[in-house]
């Protein structure tokens, strides 16, 4: 068995944080979504996988590298354009052969990993076997009917009436099968070859299509608040590790991680929260379900159930919460006189300020 992981897509559809790089590359506990999903795909005992990668194509392989981090064998495909998902299985073909495969969309994030997933699909090999998760608001997603068995009998592509709260999760596992079906399908409303359509095709012609209903499922919409709960829940797991500099006046309490060149000096770290290399902490306090990335520096500031990514730097303002702050951003005191606000922001920002 194979897998296919989706990290293309231009930047044009790219949410706040990130507007400038790969949302397969947003942090999760310091981590990138898309290393969740490698890990996964090797953990369920797979090690051939092909890498779709567009616009981004260079960020992503340099992340990434060869897969031997991972103990994968990656092999790059590239895409001209994201034509759509069917598009990337169509240009995979040659890759894949005749071989069962895993689709996993780099963005998806699946609490959990799919070794069981996997493991019983190498068992029924149904034609193929897709994932769906109850959401608040199915208009973004592909959207599955069912029948009362359970059975599904209809898909439709971010439908704007949806016929039910299941949506699709982007992890599909498919036979070859599925090669007819993108070669048989014609682009949609938004010029994409979609999957959604493909599996419609299979379900059409009464193949077997099976669904697994799952929870603990994330993908960036651009949404803060579930990016600050995924963040939460997998900080909820992390083990206690001190690699990094903490010096006598500091305190680190429960399961925080300091990684190596990172300096704790005059502070007080209350767990789970990481704190990436690189990274200096002085005369703060870091609450729990905290993130900072690598190379910042949070001076003489509080932060709690926050994201901070790398290399940026809050200084002498308080408290912050609830926040998520993206690469090389500066928060620093306004001067006392004239009492107004400075601003910098980028597009999509969203700022609450005292008025
Ligand atoms: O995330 C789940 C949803 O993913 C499903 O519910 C939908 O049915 C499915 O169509 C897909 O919807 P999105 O419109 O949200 O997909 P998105 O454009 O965000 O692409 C998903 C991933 O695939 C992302 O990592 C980028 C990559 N991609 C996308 C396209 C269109 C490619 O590599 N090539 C492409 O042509």
């Amino acid at each position: 068995m194979k897998a296919l992981v989706l990290s293309g897509g231009a930047g044009t559809r790219l949410r706040p944080i990130t507007h400038t790089s790969a949302k397969q590359l947003v942090p999760v506990a310091n981590k990138a979504v898309l290393f969740y999903g490698l890990e996964s795909i090797a953990a369920a005992g797979i090690t051939d996988v092909g890498v779709i990668v567009g616009d981004t194509a260079t960020e992503i392989q340099d992340a990434v590298g060869d897969g031997s981090k991972f103990g994968l064998e990656i092999t790059y495909i590239p895409q001209e354009r994201p034509l759509g998902l069917a598009h990337a299985v169509l240009i995979a073909r040659d890759y894949l052969g005749d071989d069962d495969f895993v689709m996993y969309l780099g963005d998806n994030f699946i609490v959990g990993g799919i070794a069981d997933l996997v493991d019983e699909f190498r068992q029924d090999r149904p034609d193929a076997r897709i994932l769906l998760t109850q959401v608040q608001d199915p208009r973004a997603f592909g959207v599955a009917e069912l029948d009362g068995s359970g059975q599904v009998i209809g898909l439709e592509e971010k439908p704007e009436h949806p016929k039910s709260d299941l949506a699709l999760v982007g992890v599909y596992l498919f036979t070859p099968k599925i090669h007819d079906a993108v070669r048989a399908i014609t682009p949609s409303w938004r010029g994409e070859l979609e999957i959604t359509h493909a599996i419609q095709h299979l379900i059409d012609r009464r193949a077997d299509v099976r669904c697994t209903v799952i929870k603990g499922y994330w993908k960036d919409t651009g949404n803060v608040g579930d990016m600050l709960e995924v963040n939460r829940t997998v900080l909820e797991d992390i083990t206690r590790r001190i690699d990094g500099d903490v010096d006598e006046a500091s305190q680190t309490v429960g399961r925080v991680v300091v990684e190596e060149g990172a300096r704790v000096v005059n502070s007080r770290i209350v767990g789970p929260a990481v704190v990436g290399s690189g990274t200096v902490v002085q005369d703060s306090y870091i609450g729990p379900f905290t993130s900072i990335a690598e190379n910042c520096r949070i001076i003489d500031s509080e932060l709690e159930f926050s994201i901070v990514l790398r290399d940026s730097t809050i200084h002498g303002v308080g408290r912050i919460e609830s926040s998520l702050i993206g690469r090389h951003v500066e928060v620093t005191p306004a001067p006392s006189v004239p009492s107004a606000h400075h601003l910098v922001l980028g597009d999509h920002s969203k700022v609450q300020i005292h008025p």
